[in-house]
């Protein structure tokens, strides 16, 4: 078996769901950690133009054992990665980069020019992924995510998101 990406189909909402708890199960702050459900995808992908993907090991276009997804939004000649994951235990292997490169795909299909995202400026992973497949930092919003916090812990302060921009 070998990596593939998919295209969701509209039964999908509860694989996105699962997929998004553990992926972001380790995440310090930001980029969709919001403990989205089932009717919470639902909902994003009813959306006009949205649409996920789904990254696995499989073969011929389909997936047989499901690794990480994405959810995107793309309308107005523009397209937002809205949140995006790889299973802790398959990260460092190339599937954030097939599911960037394949978001880079469909998004130009649908006529977007450009790919936005909102990343949290302590997500060191994620910057190197977006760096890595050809975004370019273009903004700053302050204090734009909640750190995610362990019992006992004071911590206060808010986290920057970095605006990042790719050109189709
Ligand atoms: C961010 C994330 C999707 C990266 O997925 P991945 O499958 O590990 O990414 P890839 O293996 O395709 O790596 C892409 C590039 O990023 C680099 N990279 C990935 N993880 C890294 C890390 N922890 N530290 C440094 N660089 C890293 C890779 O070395 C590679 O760089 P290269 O192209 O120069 O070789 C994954 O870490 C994740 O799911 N994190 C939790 C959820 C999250 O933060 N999502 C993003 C929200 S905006």
């Amino acid at each position: 078996m070998k990596l593939e990406v998919v295209v969701a189909d509209g039964a999908s909402a509860a694989l996105l769901a699962t997929l998004h708890g553990q992926c972001f199960s380790d995440a310090k702050a930001g980029g969709g950690d919001g403990g989205w459900d089932q009717d919470a995808f639902a909902r994003l992908l009813a959306m006009p133009g949205a649409f996920a993907l789904i990254l696995g090991l499989g073969d011929d276009g389909v997936v047989a054992v499901p690794t990480g997804f994405a959810l995107v939004r793309a309308i107005g000649g523009e397209g937002e990665i809205i949140t995006l994951g790889v299973l802790p235990d398959r990260r460092e292997k190339g599937g954030g980069a097939a599911l960037v490169g394949a978001i880079a795909a469909k998004a130009g299909e649908m006529t977007a020019a450009h790919l936005f995202l909102e990343v949290a400026e302590d997500n060191s992973a994620a910057i190197a992924l977006y760096k890595s497949t050809g975004f370019v930092p273009v903004g700053r919003r302050k204090d734009y995510y909640q750190p995610k916090r362990d019992a006992g812990d004071d911590v206060t302060s808010m986290i920057d998101a970095i605006i990042m921009r790719r050109d189709l």
